[in-house]
């Protein structure tokens, strides 16, 4: 009977009213701010000299999102202190931060000014850079004060970004605003000769949902923290029903998603498929071609969209396509059905389910433009690690994703602790492991989980599907980008997925956790210790 409620029917068994806890606008959430214990800004070191400065202050303010009333948003000002104005590039009308533009090698001084009301902290996310620079909840600063951030860039040429990361608060700042992409370049992507300027095209997914004043809706009751916050708006950079107009010619389109917990199955509305040439951690080898692809919260994907073919006039969606068993599984568990999660389709009853179709985005082809830039063969090079080269290849560390007790998620039967590292979360600098991602402990409390770990770039190598879930890991594996630098893997129900990387840049200590940030800011989030 019920093998599967949705979130409605949860609720009321919960005796939750569905709206009861749906808060308007962003005061009086329902979260209590958690007050980081050492928050102080880290003393400059006069030895760094930046080759460029930069300012972003999170600061509470208005955007135009809806027509009408405009909504209220935290969003990340920018400003170029010192260096190319350039290095900074605001997304006109947009609530999102300004998309910050650096070289590698060059070195950064970045001040964070926090003029919210509650504590907060950046995390460059998939940036390589030094523990206490990385945003760890920690170091979280309180209002009114700064925090500077120094480090060199060390990553290849990508698609990174910057989002808050204050424990318990993560979800609701980025999701009331705070987010911005951060945009690396290096010799080898300029060998490519892609795209560039007004070719080369950010493309921030993120949903939202909105009330009658156009004020947003962060539901805090119980199961939608469980389960993560599903948007029944799509916004692209901010904007609702985003629209571009492109020429005859090819772009670069750089795709994050930036939602808090919605997984997108993207694909072109006519079949033609989608050609990626770059993942989370910068260019693959070489282009790969996808009838579509799944990309979870966190994960970038950039597409070469070649639109030389098309006729002036005609027009093309980006949609993100039916998928199901992002859900499977939860309720049926936790109501003591005895149903296998393959067997339930996910999404609940959000007014726009998880696994639904729906257009992102639309294309108009609105001009002939001459341009004879061609997709290349070769994008880059990339070093392929080898499992047999992993010093634990015969027993990789194994991390399991579970639901401990009613609504906790746990990693390894833990939560996070702010300062906790247990022994199997030791790994020593300058060496290359094996780690796996678990998603099959039991049949009851599976849902999706987006893994991200801080301080590295990984490589996926081997994913493994239980044999009751197949069927519903067939609606969405063929779009896994696995071919390239990863710094966030999607961890399907059923799923075991098998990562190696090599701890080279710094010892310290550094964040792994599920990027739906509900599940992260529930505590599905735990420290792991580079020694050196
Ligand atoms: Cu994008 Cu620890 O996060
Ligand atoms: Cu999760």
């Amino acid at each position: 009977m019920l093998q599967h409620l949705t979130r409605r029917e949860f609720l009321k068994l919960f005796g939750v009213g569905a709206g009861a806890l749906a808060l308007t606008g962003l005061t009086g959430c329902g979260v209590a701010p958690f007050l980081s214990g050492a928050a102080q800004p880290v003393r400059t070191n006069s030895d760094f000299v930046p080759d460029v400065e930069l300012q972003l202050t999170a600061t509470d303010t208005q955007a135009s999102i809806l027509p009408g009333q405009p909504t209220r948003v935290w969003k990340y000002d920018g400003a170029v202190l010192k260096g190319d104005p350039a290095n900074l590039q605001a997304i006109p009308s947009s609530y999102l931060g300004p998309i910050i533009r650096a070289k590698h090698g060059q070195k950064i001084r970045i001040h964070l000014k926090n003029a919210l009301g509650e504590p907060t902290i950046i995390h460059w996310h998939g940036l390589l850079v030094p523990p206490e620079m990385d945003g760890h909840p920690r170091y979280a600063i309180q209002p009114g004060q700064s925090y500077i951030y120094d480090f060199e860039v060390r990553n290849r040429a990508g698609t990174y970004w910057f989002h808050p990361h204050p424990h318990q608060r993560t979800g609701f700042q980025a999701y009331a605003g705070l987010a911005g992409l951060f945009l690396i370049s290096d010799g080898e992507e300029r060998e490519a000769n892609l795209p560039n300027g007004e070719f080369d095209v950010p493309l921030v997914i993120q949903d939202r949902a909105f009330n009658a004043t156009n004020q947003l809706v962060y539901v805090t009751n119980p199961m939608d923290q469980m389960m993560g916050f599903l948007g029944d708006r799509i916004l692209v950079n901010g904007q609702p029903d985003f629209t571009m107009n492109v020429g005859t010619r090819a772009y670069r389109f750089r795709v994050l998603n930036g939602s808090n917990s919605r997984v997108y199955k993207l694909a072109w509305e006519d079949g033609t498929p989608l050609t990626v040439i770059a993942t989370d951690g910068g260019l693959l080898e070489k282009p790969a071609q996808k009838s579509y692809v799944t990309l979870g919260p966190g994960e970038r994907v950039e597409l070469w969209a070649d639109f030389s073919n098309r006729r002036v006039g005609s027009e093309l969606k980006l949609k993100s396509l039916a998928f199901s068993g992002a859900e499977s599984g939860m309720m049926s568990g936790m109501m003591g059905g005895g149903m296998m999660g393959g067997m339930m389709m996910g999404g609940g009853n959000a007014a726009l389910p998880h696994g639904a179709e729906f257009t992102i985005l639309r294309i108009k082809v609105d001009r002939e433009i001459k341009d004879s830039t061609t997709l290349p063969e070769r994008l880059s090079a990339i070093q392929r690690y080898r499992l047999d080269d992993a010093i634990n290849h015969q027993n990789p560390r194994a991390f399991g994703v579970a639901m401990q007790r009613m609504m906790t998620w746990t990693i390894n039967g833990r939560v996070f602790e702010m300062n906790g590292v247990a022994n199997d979360e030791i790994v020593k600098l300058n060496t290359l492991e094996a780690w796996e991602f678990v998603n099959q402990t039991n049949s009851m409390d599976q849902m999706v989980h987006p893994m991200h770990i801080h301080g590295v770039q990984f490589q996926v190598v081997e994913r493994q599907i239980a044999p009751q879930f197949q069927s519903v890991w067939e609606t969405v594996r063929a779009g896994y980008v696995d071919e390239g630098w990863k710094d966030t893997v999607t961890l399907w129900p059923g799923e075991r997925v098998k990562l190696l990387m090599r701890f080279e840049d710094f010892p310290g200590m550094y964040l792994y956790h599920c990027h739906n940030l509900e599940h992260e800011d529930q505590g599905l989030m735990r420290n792991y210790l580079i020694q050196a």
